[in-house]
């Protein structure tokens, strides 16, 4: 497996970030093929707690290379933020290690303020979005109005673009009684931005190309996850990209013959963000529960995540549409000394038994789930090494997950680092040395 797809099979937040940082050293590529900073991907270094939202999840690797592809849409100030955070932690976050697309869509200033009317307007029906103006800049790219990363190149295209823009949204933000646009302002900005992104920008679909020509693997990183995918996930109630697995040829560049496996990270429980649906949900004391222990709160917004039961229905269509040939299991810690766990096996719709996920909200928000108790674990996962030690009921749980999801878990994480994770028997087993991992966190 040369080049390995990671992406969430649930409603994102399913622990990509820690998972992608631990298997970085396998790859020296790591490339995103989608979103935005509506992304908020924490990992944990040796106590040290870093948050990455625009920025690929390998960059606390020393010699990785973090690729940011077309299918992003980029707040420059918002990328130059993390940069400069990450600097300030002594992460290299130089041209050298960070290669922007220039066929990525730039958030301008408008879109930021048109979010806030439309999720207004939609009052009881919003999205629940994270209002970085992810959703208006992949509008203005399939209007085919928007401003590209490239476009920086030329600061005469910048000009006119920016008028163009200004000239189609004046009317609108006129009638929502929004401030007027001032282009110049807005150009100033952008020239200014311009000199700063430039040093980063390259073709990446070449640079990937020769990359692997030369042998270099790749970890290509989904944000989100599954059922927030534009077309697949539960629309409206979704984000605005290509979160599955077919986003990463078009976010990139790349053939789909260059993706040799797809990892799916699958958090032992739900969690949502936002509006829309959600079947398993716990609006109570156990949710809350969960969401304590599980620190259930937005790395981006600081929203509450809402919190629910595995959701097996879920899962298995994520795997299918992602064609995920093995899950990480992420977060089981969290519900150790819980009881019995009941995991959802499938759904009823006026009364009758469905055979797979339906994505349609309007039917999703009907369904009554069915419940399987699977015992619990007591014990601690945290210390766990090897399969071996992990407890019986534990084991077993994974084992009725997997054939409940129709996948198979490689690897499961117990705990925020690094090392806090075992490999089951599978190829991707070899990829990281655990015990060298261990090794160094307590140095
Ligand atoms: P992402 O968006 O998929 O990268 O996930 P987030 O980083 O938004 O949310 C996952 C949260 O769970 C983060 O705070 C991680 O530090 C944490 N986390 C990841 N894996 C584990 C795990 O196995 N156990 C526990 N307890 N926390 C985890
Ligand atoms: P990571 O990569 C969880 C959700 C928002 C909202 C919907 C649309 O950390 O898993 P948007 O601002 O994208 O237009 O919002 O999508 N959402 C996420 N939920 N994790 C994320 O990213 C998310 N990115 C967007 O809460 O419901
Ligand atoms: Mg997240």
């Amino acid at each position: 497996m040369a080049n390995l797809l990671v992406l969430g099979t649930q409603w994102g937040d399913e622990g990509k970030g820690k998972i992608v940082d631990l298997l970085t050293p396998a790859f020296e590529v790591v490339a995103r093929y989608q979103g935005g900073h509506n992304a908020g991907h924490t990992v944990w270094v040796r106590g040290r707690k870093i948050v990455l939202h625009l920025i690929p999840s390998g960059i606390l690797h020393p010699g990785t290379l973090c690729v940011i592809g077309n299918g992003l849409v980029i707040s420059p100030a918002a990328f130059f933020t993390e940069t400069a955070d990450l600097e300030a932690q002594g992460v290299d976050a130089s041209p050298g290690r960070i290669a922007v697309s220039r066929g990525a869509h730039l958030i301008m200033p408008w879109h930021p303020l048109s979010e806030r009317v439309s999720e207004d307007r939609r009052g009881e029906k919003k999205i629940g979005t994270t209002c970085r103006g992810i959703g208006p800049a992949y509008e203005d790219k399939a209007a085919r109005l928007g401003v590209r990363a490239g476009d920086l190149a030329d600061l005469s295209v910048l000009r006119e673009k920016i008028a163009d823009n200004v000239a189609a949204k004046d009317p609108v933000f006129r009638a929502f009684g929004l401030p007027a646009l001032d282009a110049e302002a807005i150009f100033r900005e952008y020239a200014g931005w311009a000199e700063k992104l430039g040093p980063y920008l390259r073709d990446v679909s070449e640079l990937l190309d020769e990359r692997m020509k030369r042998g270099d693997r790749v970890l290509f990183e989904g944000a989100q996850g599954a059922l927030l995918d534009l077309d697949h996930g539960t629309y409206p109630f979704v984000t605005s990209s290509s979160s599955t697995a077919g986003g990463a040829a078009t976010g990139l560049g790349v053939g789909p013959r260059t993706i040799h496996g797809v990892l799916g990270i699958t958090k032992a429980y739900t969690t949502r963000v936002g509006c829309g649906p959600f079947p398993t949900e716990l609006d109570n004391e156990t949710g809350r529960t969960i969401g304590s222990r599980g620190d259930e709160f937005g790395a981006t917004t600081g929203r509450a995540r809402r919190c629910g039961w595995f959701d097996a229905v879920a899962v298995r269509y994520a795997c299918r549409v992602n064609g995920v040939d093995r899950i990480a299991l992420t977060k089981p810690d969290v519900l150790a000394g819980l009881g019995d766990i009941p995991v959802c096996t499938g759904y009823r719709y006026k009364g009758r038994p469905l055979k797979s996920f339906p994505a349609e909200p309007w039917i999703l928000k009907d369904v009554v789930p069915e419940y399987r108790k699977l015992p619990g674990w007591p014990e601690s996962l945290h210390r766990a090494a090897e399969p071996a030690s992990l407890p019986k009921t534990f084991v077993d749980y994974v084992r009725v997950l997997e054939d409940l999801v129709e996948t198979k878990v490689a690897i499961v994480s117990t705990g925020v680092e690094r090392g806090e994770t075992v490999f089951f028997e599978s190829e991707l087993r070899g990829l990281v040395d655990l015990a060298k991992v261990r090794a160094a966190a307590s140095v």
